[in-house]
C-alpha cells in the first residue's frame, strides 16, 4: 500500500533521514521505534506529505505522492507529535472546527463527531473546555480528530508520552481495534518498546536516520540468537573488575546493572567459570548469577549500542 524509496532529508547538510526502505501492506499495524532523534517525526512528516524529501520517494499503491499528494491526504490521518487544538473550545467545537476543515460532510458531519469522541471515551466531557484536560485527554481529542473522515491509514507519532496510564490504555485499545477490527492500516511511531510489542505485527528500528533492522518481534530476537546473556549479581563492581570480564575471550559487552553486572557473550561460550575467577581475583563476591531471556531492548542496544531511552 504504501513504500518509501531511499527517503531521505537533509537540513544543512546533514543527512537525518537516510536512505529509508519500509513498505506497509494494508491492513499491517507497524511500529516505527527508536530514540529522540531517530528522524521518526521527518519519516512520517514525508510520508504524509507534510515536508519534501530531499532525495528518494513515497508511493501510495504504486503512485507517487511527491508530484501528486492529494489521494494520499484523503486516506490518511496523522495523530502528529506535538498536540494541536483551540483551547478556548469544547472539545466537540474542536472536532466541528476539524471536520469542517477536513471538509466531512456536513449531514455525516455531527454523528461522526459523537462516533469518534465515543471511540476515544471522551463522549461525556464534549460539551468543556480543552484548556481544562488533562494531557492525555488533550492527545485523546487528536486522535479523535485524526479519524473524523475516516482514515484507511492512520499514522500516530509518539502518542502516549508523557500521559496519565488511563488514557494510554485508552489510546492502545483504540489503535488496536481500529486495526483489528475495522482493518485501518497503522503507522506507530514510539520510543516505548512495550507499546510496539503489543500492537505492531512488525517493526522498523531506526537510529542516526537509518533503519538498522526491520521484521517480526521473532524475526528480530533471532538477531540474538548468537548472544548469550548473563546477570551477574556482585557484591561490589569496580572498573578493573569491568575491565577483567570485558577482557574474557567472546564477551561482547559488559553493562554496570542496579545489582551488578551484565554480561553478553558467544552463545554457548560457557564463560561463567572465567567470570567467576576474574570476580574473586578482586576479592569480590559473587552472590547470584542468571541467564536472560532476550527482549527487543536488547536487540536495540546490540544494534546501537545505546538503550532507547538513552
Ligand atoms: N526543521 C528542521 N530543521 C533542522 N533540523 C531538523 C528539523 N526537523 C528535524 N531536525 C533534526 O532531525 C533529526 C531527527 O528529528 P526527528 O524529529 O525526525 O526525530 P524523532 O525520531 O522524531 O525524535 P523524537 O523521538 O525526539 O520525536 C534531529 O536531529 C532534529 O534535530
Ligand atoms: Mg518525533
Amino acid at each position: 500500500m504504501i513504500e518509501t524509496i531511499k527517503l531521505s532529508k537533509s537540513y544543512k547538510g546533514k543527512k537525518v533521514v537516510d536512505d529509508v526502505d519500509i513498505y506497509i501492506d494494508e491492513g499491517e499495524s507497524i511500529g516505527l521505534l527508536g530514540p529522540n532523534g531517530a528522524g521518526k517525526s521527518t519519516t512520517i512528516s514525508m510520508i504524509s506529505s507534510l515536508i519534501k524529501p530531499s532525495a528518494g520517494d513515497v508511493k501510495l499503491n504504486g503512485t507517487s505522492t511527491i508530484k501528486n499528494p492529494a489521494e494520499m491526504r484523503r486516506i490518511l490521518g496523522v495523530v502528529p507529535q506535538e498536540i494541536a487544538l483551540y483551547e478556548e473550545l469544547s472539545a466537540y467545537e474542536n472536532l466541528k472546527f476539524f471536520g469542517e476543515t477536513y471538509k466531512v460532510k456536513r449531514n455525516v458531519l455531527e454523528h461522526r463527531i459523537q462516533d469518534v469522541l465515543n471511540m476515544v471515551g471522551l463522549k461525556d466531557r464534549q460539551k468543556e473546555l480543552v484548556k481544562t484536560f488533562s494531557g492525555g485527554m488533550k492527545r485523546r481529542v487528536n486522535i479523535a480528530a485524526a479519524l473524523l473522515h475516516q482514515p484507511k491509514i492512520l499514522i500516530l507519532d509518539e502518542p502516549t508520552v508523557g500521559i496519565d496510564p488511563q488514557s494510554r490504555n485508552h489510546i492502545l485499545e483504540t489503535v488496536r481495534k481500529l486495526n483489528e477490527e475495522k482493518g485501518t492500516t497503522v503507522l506507530y511511531t514510539s520510543h516505548y518498546m512495550e507499546e510496539v510489542e503489543q500492537l505492531c505485527k512488525r517493526v522498523y528500528v531506526m537510529d542516526h536516520g537509518k533503519v538498522v533492522a526491520a521484521g517480526s518481534k521473532a524475526e528480530l530476537l533471532s538477531i540474538l540468537s548468537n548472544e548469550d546473556t548473563i546477570q551477574v549479581h556482585l557484591s561490589e563492581t569496580s572498573d578493573e573488575v569491568m575491565k577483567k570480564i570485558k577482557a574474557i575471550h567472546h564477551v561482547h559487552r559488559v553493562d554496570e546493572i542496579e545489582l551488578g553486572l551484565r554480561v553478553s557473550a558467544k552463545k554457548g561460550s560457557n564463560i561463567l567459570s572465567s567470570i567467576v575467577h576474574a570476580v574473586e581475583s578482586e576479592g569480590i563476591q559473587l552472590t547470584h548469577f542468571q541467564m536472560e531471556t532476550p527482549s527487543l531492548e536488547d536487540v536495540f542496544l546490540h544494534l546501537t549500542g545505546r538503550t532507547l531511552r538513552d
